[in-house]
């Protein structure tokens, strides 16, 4: 694999997964390099912040193609005279076809605001507040053909509190997205992910007992 690795960036909106990709590259975490960021609207806010950088970037807007094969189409073609390797999902609203999820098999990456395979779809923090639950937090995984349920790569937990709002969750999430996401990108740029079946080996990981959480705490006294 050739170092560093070419990213393509596919993005909707506000983008703040693509600037802390952005940032990692520039701040050395992150041997990559974005060849070029494509939203689907022109007014996501993510290209100001890839032109800010100096990436390239492209609007192909899904409403002038009749096929989402045309569309994807066009993705592919922009991405491979880019000669990108890896394609990243940072919060780009369009589900991609089996033409696409196939051109560029297991390197696909998506992230999602909730730890898979609980909540998959969207408004997934309302939906974890509504059913309780103690966790939530995000999931890095690799595209396959069935929406957000590629083989997972890495998730990140945060706990849920009583008065939380979708707000609250939402914010206390995406800043684990933002360590989480350029975390996995590395690990792939590294060359230490594996596709076995449904499982993603990582190589050289510790194992680490002390990493169990618990929530409501054990010990639940203030002070
Ligand atoms: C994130 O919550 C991500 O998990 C989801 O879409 C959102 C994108 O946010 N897929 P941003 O555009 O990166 O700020």
């Amino acid at each position: 694999m050739a170092r560093p690795v070419p990213l393509g960036v596919l993005i909707s909106g506000s983008g703040t997964n693509l600037q802390a990709i952005l940032d990692a590259i520039e701040e050395k975490r992150l041997d990559a390099v974005i060849r070029v960021v494509i939203s689907n609207t022109e007014d996501a806010y993510g290209l100001v912040r890839a032109r800010k950088h100096h990436i390239p970037t492209e609007v192909v807007d899904h409403r002038k193609f009749t096929t989402r094969e045309a569309y994807d189409q066009t993705l592919i073609d922009i991405l491979q005279a880019q000669q990108v390797e890896l394609v990243i999902l940072a919060g780009f609203m369009r589900l991609l076809s089996p033409l696409f999820v196939r051109t560029f098999s297991n390197r696909i990456m998506n992230i999602h605001p909730a730890l898979l395979p609980a909540f998959p779809g969207l408004h997934v923090q309302r939906k974890a507040l509504d059913h309780g639950v103690r966790f939530s937090g995000c999931t890095v995984h690799f595209v396959n053909e069935e929406c957000d349920q590629g083989p997972i790569i890495i998730q990140a937990v945060v706990p849920v509190f009583p008065d939380d709002t979708e707000e609250s969750l939402s914010a206390r999430i995406l800043k684990e997205e933002h360590r989480a996401y350029p975390r996995a990108i590395q690990l792939y740029c590294e060359g230490r992910l594996r596709v076995v079946g449904r499982k993603v080996l990582v190589d050289g990981l510790a194992k680490e007992e002390s990493q169990v959480l618990i929530h409501p705490p054990l010990k639940d006294e203030e002070g």
